[in-house]
């Protein structure tokens, strides 16, 4: 049995986190983890820039109020005050959780020195999280990874600088910002991060099954967990690591039916949250996630796959993966046959 945890006032229904993921977490991918157990979901993140809230990308990324609780909107930038100013707009319109990305390794992002470039730099990483902390009544967390580079480790030295600046929670990315998503994570820092602090910590990298979720926690002591690619195609993973981690015992599969209905009920909802500029590209994204993971239970031929990604709109979308999904449940899995679905 797990326990209860919160971020400040907000108690969480679940210690498994759905890991911020930037044009993959929006509104409909939020909702569907939670209700399949996310204790607590993060929007895609937004610049310290507010000038840029107005544009069309960032505005599809603001919360709205309607969104289930505890609302938490990440916020990436360099400067204390501008970063300040961002966490007091977020508050106003009802965020209730800040999340600071110091984790972030997106050359984007890095060329700015901010997201993970700053672990390099723990007196801005100070000054920053001190403004915005005193700046909102709500709580704020920041994310991590274990340093810049293998020489450069110093996780423990920005986790108790959080700490210390009156963060609510933590999360960590076990790799460097060196190592991009190379190589495996590693979970004994994450281990001394959790020794040194007493907020709540995250574990984050490559959990990938029930078992990996149970060794992490129990090695690292964290108290909870941040699951991010292994969600993508699969959110109900959410279910099966609650089931196991509160029961010790392994819940029985999702159906091949209610995976068909989670999938499309999903597509339905991008197609209704999206501009028709956008809609059949954001969708492709987990349409690609689901028919890889179905790939593992079904055959998948390649005129299947040919056809869906030529789909000329929303509607043409819909048909063709609900047709392919139908097609593809019919048909017994042959392992030689399987085609992989487009990398993702
Ligand atoms: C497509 C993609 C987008 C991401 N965007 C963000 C982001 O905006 N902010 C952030 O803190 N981390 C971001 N991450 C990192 C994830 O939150 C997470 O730390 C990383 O994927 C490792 O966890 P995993 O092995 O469970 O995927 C992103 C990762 C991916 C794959």
């Amino acid at each position: 049995m797990i326990n209860p945890l919160y971020i400040g006032p907000h108690k969480l229904k679940s210690n498994l986190l759905l890991a911020p993921m930037a044009g993959i977490t929006d509104r409909p991918y939020r909702d569907i983890c939670r209700s399949f157990g996310a204790g607590l979901t993060t929007a895609e993140m937004i610049s310290s820039d507010v000038s840029l809230w107005g544009t069309q990308k960032s505005s599809s990324r603001l919360i709205s109020k309607d969104e289930t609780e505890p609302r938490c909107a990440q916020i990436v930038g360099i400067d204390p005050n501008s970063m300040a100013e961002a966490a007091k707009r977020c508050a106003d319109q009802g965020i209730q959780i800040i999340d600071i990305n110091l984790g972030c390794p997106a050359k984007k992002v890095c060329n700015k020195a901010a997201g993970s470039a700053l672990l390099q730099y723990p007196d801005q990483v100070e000054a920053i999280l001190t403004k915005v902390v005193s700046a909102v009544d709500i709580p704020v967390m920041v994310k991590i990874r274990t340093g810049w580079s293998n020489k450069n480790k110093n996780a423990v030295q920005i986790a108790t600088i959080a700490e210390q600046s009156g963060v609510s929670a933590l999360s960590i990315h076990g790799r460097t910002r060196e190592e991009g998503f190379s190589g495996h994570a590693e979970y004994e820092t994450i281990r001394l991060v959790k020794q040194q602090i007493s907020i709540p910590v995250f574990a984050n990298g490559d959990i990938k099954t029930i078992h990996d979720a149970e060794h992490i926690l129990n090695y690292t002591k964290a108290d909870g967990l941040l699951l991010g690619r292994i969600t993508r195609g699969k959110p109900w993973i959410f279910s099966e690591i609650n089931h196991y981690l509160t029961t010790k015992t392994v819940k029985k599969p999702l159906s091949s039916s209610k995976q068909i209905q989670t999938a499309l009920s999903h597509i339905y909802t991008i197609h209704r949250h999206y501009n028709s500029a956008l809609r059949v590209r954001m969708a492709n994204k987990h349409i690609a996630c689901y028919l890889n993971i179905m790939s593992t239970q079904h055959t998948i031929s390649k005129d299947i796959l040919t056809n869906i990604f030529t789909a000329k709109n929303s509607s043409q979308q819909l048909e063709k993966f609900s047709n392919a999904l139908e097609a593809l449940t019919d048909s017994p899995k042959t392992r030689d046959s399987v085609t992989k679905v487009v990398k993702l």
